[in-house]
């Protein structure tokens, strides 16, 4: 195998450049078989849909190094029917579970070499897209489309072990009552970027978006989900249409309820009400857990388990899920795709 030089335990959550990255084209109704291409550059028709209105979602995922050397992905599929839910809402062709799922095996079987080893915390971060291209100039949907899937090794989110942060209230909304919010799609991020500076300049980790109709409800916690640790021991999450339907999220309602042995409940969280959570946490790809340590609102920071120190039940959450991941604990049937 080819080796690379990278210091695996000072990586970042950056982009480097791999070797190989998968393209596939939708033309005349239907995809080609897709290839492995060296470059990582894209010419395509300054028409394109995707860098005027927008016509573009992405997904993102990662591949783990177990103790024994294997490579595994963590629940690609649900990846790729996220992907195509936010293909639907964007009026573009769905990819193919199967063929999401082979793309992505094989840019990580192409680039095996920066696959960070086990025990040093860090990944590779898989990033499949989807966009309209071809010549185009009015709001319609484009006549041709690029799937990709490139990779690049991404360090632990959390180098010095898992740390509770502080999230202020925005005052922007990061989706509509019936929008885009539940899908993967670019122009969530692109508004959500003055938001979250306005709270990094004001000493938070980032902002928390309440449901854009009544501005009483927590919906997302930056671009991770929200989860509350109730007295009674539940583990609690928002229920809305507006929310990204995080994968992280999802697994760890079940790592709740069936490794730990707690009850799980999707419903609504009142920002008013955040008396009723003796821990919280954001869940997400990138990091698994981010500890909240407390939220501002309305001038003052309410804090759930403490600002410095992680509460025990998130850091059984974490390591139960990392465990999985990483190949150390036995994963739910279906679960773990192995690479190789
Ligand atoms: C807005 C938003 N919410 C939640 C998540 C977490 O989703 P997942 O756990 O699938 O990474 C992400 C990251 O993908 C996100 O961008």
């Amino acid at each position: 195998m080819k080796q690379v030089n990278l210091e695996w335990g000072k990586l970042g959550f950056n982009y480097i450049k791999t070797d190989f990255r998968y393209v596939s084209i939708w033309k005349d109704g239907e995809w080609d078989g897709g290839k492995l291409v060296e470059d990582n550059k894209i010419c395509i028709s300054e028409g394109s849909t995707a860098i005027h209105y927008g016509q573009q979602c992405f997904e993102g995922l990662k591949a783990y190094k177990t103790k024994d050397g294997k490579i595994q992905l963590f629940r690609p599929d649900q990846n790729a029917k996220r992907m195509n839910q936010s293909a639907r809402r964007l009026l573009m062709p769905e990819i193919p579970e199967e063929k999401f799922i082979d793309a992505c095996i094989q840019v990580v079987k192409a680039n095996e070499h920066f696959v960070p080893p086990y025990g040093s915390g860090a990944t590779l971060y898989l990033r499949p897209y989807l966009i309209g291209i071809g010549d185009n100039l009015g709001v319609k949907p484009a006549p041709e489309y690029m799937f990709s899937v490139f990779c690049s090794p991404v360090g632990p989110y959390f180098k010095g072990g898992l740390a509770p942060v502080n999230f202020m209230i925005s005052d922007y909304d990061r989706a509509a009552p019936h929008g885009t919010g539940a899908a993967k799609v670019g122009g969530n991020y692109a508004g959500s970027m003055l938001p979250h500076e306005i709270a990094v300049k004001r000493g938070f980790a980032d902002c928390i978006y309440l449901d854009p109709a009544t501005h009483t409800k927590i919906e997302e916690v930056g671009a991770a989900n929200f989860f509350g640790i109730t007295k009674d021991n539940k583990f609690v999450t928002p229920k809305s249409p507006s929310i990204l339907p995080s994968i992280t999220k999802y697994s760890l309602m079940d790592v709740a309820e069936k490794y730990l042995g707690m009850e799980v409940e999707e419903r609504d969280v009142y920002i008013d009400k955040l008396d009723e959570f003796i821990e919280a946490g954001a869940c997400g790809t990138a990091a698994v857990i981010t500890p909240i340590g407390g939220i501002e609102y309305k001038g003052k920071l309410h804090v759930f388990h403490s600002t410095t120190e992680v509460g025990p039940i998130t850091r059984k959450l974490y390591d139960t899920l990392v465990g999985i991941q990483f190949g150390d604990v036995e994963a739910p049937e279906g679960w773990i795709v192995e690479v190789n």
